[in-house]
């Protein structure tokens, strides 16, 4: 039986899961950050998919898939089939509502699961993306094993995610920082030794600070003339959003940038 203490953490864990789920579902999302929501969006995808040696006739599940865009997007570049697996159950269908209307729906497929019990078979993939995604998982060392098990001998993981290095910022420790994926950003080392302890060996490791700085810039481009239309009544939101918070948080993260606190790297692995 599980103790209150186990019962207590895994229901937090679980909202953490559902409350970030919920956000990247929102419009507010996709207004600031468009369709691909990770740094260096599509062409950081196709590097991946390049990195992988991604080909037709390849099996490839894409954890944590968001809208679906880059599953769609590495079906269309390298004619494998992908499966993209997602917390949010709206997500999935507005993913699978995309693969339709790209015309891949024959190779993409989405389906509703969370990256610590992946809903799919052991050894049924050749490779693995995960972008953006790993560092909200409450349970890294988890989600680590799963990618180790559904992979195929011989297949790959490729991550890419945000890193920190040293203490995190006060602004950047709440659960708004948590769902932006800031919170447990972690050093690349640790994404190192996850997969190495899941069994999978480290191939190469990149950074892409620069996809990062970008992402942020555009984001507080994009909060400033939201706020101004929604100020001069030109733009009505569903719900409120702290611009104040959210702008604070923004700058925050782009000193962190500069002062190369926050990065974004890609790790691949071979199982
Ligand atoms: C920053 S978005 C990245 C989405 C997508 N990979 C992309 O790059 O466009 C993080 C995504 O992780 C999903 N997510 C968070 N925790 C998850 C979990 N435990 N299992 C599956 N998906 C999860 C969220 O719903 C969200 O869609």
């Amino acid at each position: 039986m599980n103790s209150r203490r186990e019962v207590v953490s895994e229901s937090h864990d679980q909202d953490l899961k559902t409350c970030c789920a919920n956000v990247y579902q929102s419009d507010w999302a996709r207004l600031l950050l468009g369709d691909s929501f990770h740094p260096g969006g599509t062409a950081l995808t196709r590097h991946l998919g390049d990195l992988l040696h991604l080909r037709p006739n390849q099996r490839v599940l894409d954890v944590a898939a968001g809208q679906g865009t880059s599953a769609i997007y590495l079906a269309q570049c390298f004619g494998c089939s992908v499966v993209g697996t997602e917390y949010s159950q709206d997500a999935v269908e507005r993913a699978s509502q995309a693969a339709q209307i790209a015309g891949v729906a024959r190779l993409v497929t989405f389906e509703q699961g969370d990256a610590e019990q992946l809903p799919v078979s052991g050894a049924s993939f050749d490779a693995i993306i995960c972008e953006c995604a790993f560092c909200t998982f409450p349970n890294k060392s988890v989600a680590a094993s799963e990618f180790r098990r559904v992979l195929k001998a011989g297949g790959q993981v490729g991550l890419s995610d945000l890193t920190r290095q040293g203490e995190m910022p006060e602004d950047l420790q709440g659960l708004l920082a948590w769902i932006a994926c800031i919170a447990d950003a972690r050093p690349l080392e640790d994404y190192v030794r996850y997969l190495a302890e899941a069994g999978l060996t480290v191939q190469r490791v990149e950074q892409h600070d620069e996809a990062l700085s970008d992402m942020v810039r555009d984001i507080q481009g994009k909060l400033l003339g939201t706020e101004l239309l929604v100020k001069l009544n030109k733009l009505h939101l569903p719900g409120e959003i702290d611009f104040e918070q959210a702008k604070t948080m923004a700058k925050v993260a782009a000193t962190a940038i500069k002062a190369q606190k926050f990065g974004y790297a890609v790790v691949t692995a071979l199982a």
